[in-house]
């Protein structure tokens, strides 16, 4: 079934996004079998429960951390759990160009058919103690620089893998480009596949008190994602996102857990299966996934959503994962749509004849100022 409209300049058609998700509906985790996936940030927390479970399921894979200790540790037990000698351990700071690029360069020639299917730019800090906006002390001449460790980690190693992740992924042997269209046995047929799978947060959708700079930097991974799920379909490559409310994993802190004492978290299990499902079925491309706490909830009869018990209501049912920006390339961004109107009308009105003037003269001057 091809996606949504039939408008001619429907973004979301152009840019072969994938139909919105239904998380209920079952997904076949094998389709990961053979795949070579690269994870930054592998040694702990989401990475590391990522690997474990795509191992598991068939997939090769390699991790990049700066943790040598855990990185090496976790790779030697998925090995023997495995039976499989393809994963791998290499040191990786994402925040170091020269070291993301000695890690795709290596992960590709350790890939048994010497391509890279996946990426997950996973690898975060938070960090409590640095102070964004809010010097101490008023008195002195100038504010202390502030510490950009957060936005050097979680933005610019982000946009530093995903910068790497575009020029393998196309090279990726095999591969054929990202196709929402793909029937199921052309997924078991083909696994070769070219993805980039970016880690967000919450805190790309919403503000954390005291967390500025992780707020700036999540958002930005969420701008990165609207972006290029726009155009990185030029290149076949297909771009989702996960974004996970508070789960118990390393970076939380110790402050972060009082704060949160009593609430409920996401589990890191719902992560796994957010990731999985976008990981395996190469036909989904241009989404994003929310992770929040599993809730129990019923939609009413005016189509919202309200909390419910299960002993009370036999409809209620658990929660966990929500898409976000479902629609937004044709609807919600009011701005594009109005963008995308005028476009439409102005075709009806142009013509054919007057684009092909317009594409001569920029040819024209193109080629006059070379
Ligand atoms: N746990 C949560 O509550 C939560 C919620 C939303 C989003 N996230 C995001 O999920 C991702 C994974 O976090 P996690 O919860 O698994 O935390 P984690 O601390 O368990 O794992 C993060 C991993 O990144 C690695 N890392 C840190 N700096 C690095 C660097 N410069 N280069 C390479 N690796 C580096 C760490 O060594 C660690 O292994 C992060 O991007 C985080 O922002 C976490």
């Amino acid at each position: 079934m091809s996606r949504m409209s039939s408008n001619r300049f429907s973004v979301a058609d152009q840019a072969r996004q994938s139909h919105p998700i239904d998380p209920s509906e079952p997904f076949n985790l094998s389709w990961v079998t053979g795949k070579t996936i690269v994870i930054t940030g592998g040694a702990s927390g989401f990475g590391a429960s990522f690997f474990k479970k795509w191992a598991t399921a068939g997939a090769n894979v390699i991790i990049g951390d700066v943790d040598d200790a855990k990185g090496e540790s976790i790779v030697r037990t998925v090995r023997t759990a495995t039976d499989n000698r393809n994963h791998h351990y290499l040191h990786c700071d994402v925040t170091d160009w020269q070291s993301q690029v000695n890690f795709f360069k290596q992960a590709s020639k350790l890939s048994p058919h010497g391509g890279i299917d996946a990426v997950v730019a996973n690898a975060g800090v938070v960090d409590v103690k640095a102070k964004f906006n809010e010097p101490e002390n008023l008195d002195m001449d100038d504010p202390p620089k502030p510490d950009m460790r957060v936005i050097e980690v979680n933005l610019v190693g982000v946009l530093y893998t995903t910068h790497l992740a575009l020029f393998y992924l196309p090279r990726n042997p095999g591969s054929e480009p990202a196709d929402p269209n793909k029937s199921t046995s052309n997924i078991e047929e083909s696994p070769r596949d070219r993805h980039l799978l970016l880690i967000g947060s919450m805190a790309s959708l919403l503000p954390i008190p005291q967390q500025t700079l992780y707020g700036a930097a999540k958002h930005g991974v969420l701008g990165l994602f609207r972006s290029l799920r726009i155009t990185a379909f030029t290149k076949g490559v297909r771009v989702n996102m996960v974004c996970p409310y508070f789960v118990d994993t390393g970076i939380l802190t110790p402050a972060g857990r009082m704060l949160l004492a009593g609430t409920s978290l996401a589990q890191v299990e719902d992560v796994v299966e957010a990731g999985s499902r976008l990981m395996a079925d190469s036909r989904i491309s241009g989404r994003n996934l929310v992770v929040g706490p599993r809730l129990s909830i019923v939609k009413t009869e005016q189509g919202e959503w309200q909390y419910c018990r299960k002993e009370e209501n036999q409809n209620c049912m658990e929660v966990s994962l929500w898409e976000v920006q479902t629609d937004d390339l044709e609807t919600s961004d009011v701005f594009m749509r109005r963008v995308i109107g005028l476009m439409n009308a102005a075709q009806e009105m142009r013509g054919w004849i007057l684009w092909t003037k317009d594409i001569a003269k920029v040819l024209f001057t193109w080629s006059k100022s070379r």
